[in-house]
């Protein structure tokens, strides 16, 4: 079966899916780029996952009414930040509107050039290989080109709050 043959089903209610997915724990992650003339964006993303080992590739999926989406969808490269947990006032500078997102000196050059968080606990810097629809979001699918790591903590968000990693 495929998706185009499976059987409409009206849509689950927005906050139960809403609840539903404050449910799910992740870590947080800033995705940023550069336009053509060397301006740095980005953005607060969670949904920052592993895609494929062989070859490497990483996904994540980005709001088609982010201010930067036509810039993201533009650009031959772009840099995820897994933040630690000293960083949620980046999570929280690089998801307000408005906000000089890239004037904090957390915010550093890659090896490439790409903006990422000073210390964060890894810093990929990828080749945009694939855009793919996903409803009112794109899945940027990249291919690693270099990856530094940082020992730390991770942040931690869950039920739309920060916090840290407790083990069980
Ligand atoms: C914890 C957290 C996770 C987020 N994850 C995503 C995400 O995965 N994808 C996305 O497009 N926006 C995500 N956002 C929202 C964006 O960071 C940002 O608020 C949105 O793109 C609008 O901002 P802008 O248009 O000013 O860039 C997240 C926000 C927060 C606080």
């Amino acid at each position: 079966m495929t998706a185009s043959d499976a059987p409409h089903a009206p849509d689950v209610p927005e906050t139960d899916f809403r609840n539903a997915m404050a449910s799910f724990a992740s870590g947080v992650t800033l995705v940023t780029t550069r336009d053509a003339a060397g301006r740095p964006h980005g953005f607060t993303a969670s949904s920052f996952a592993s895609l494929s080992l062989h070859p490497p590739m990483v996904l994540v999926c980005m709001g088609k009414r982010a201010t930067a989406y036509e810039i993201f969808t533009q650009a031959p490269t772009f840099a995820v930040s897994v933040l630690n947990a000293g960083q949620t006032h980046l999570a929280k500078l690089f998801s307000t509107r408005g906000a000089d997102r890239f004037g904090d000196p957390a915010m550093i050059d890659s090896v490439r050039g790409l903006p990422v968080a000073d210390g964060a606990l890894a810093q990929f810097d990828c080749a945009l290989e694939i855009l793919h629809p996903g409803g009112d979001h794109a899945i940027l699918i990249g291919r690693p080109l270099s990856i530094r790591l940082t020992p730390g903590q991770p942040l931690v968000h869950w039920d739309r709050r920060f916090g840290g990693f407790a083990e069980s």
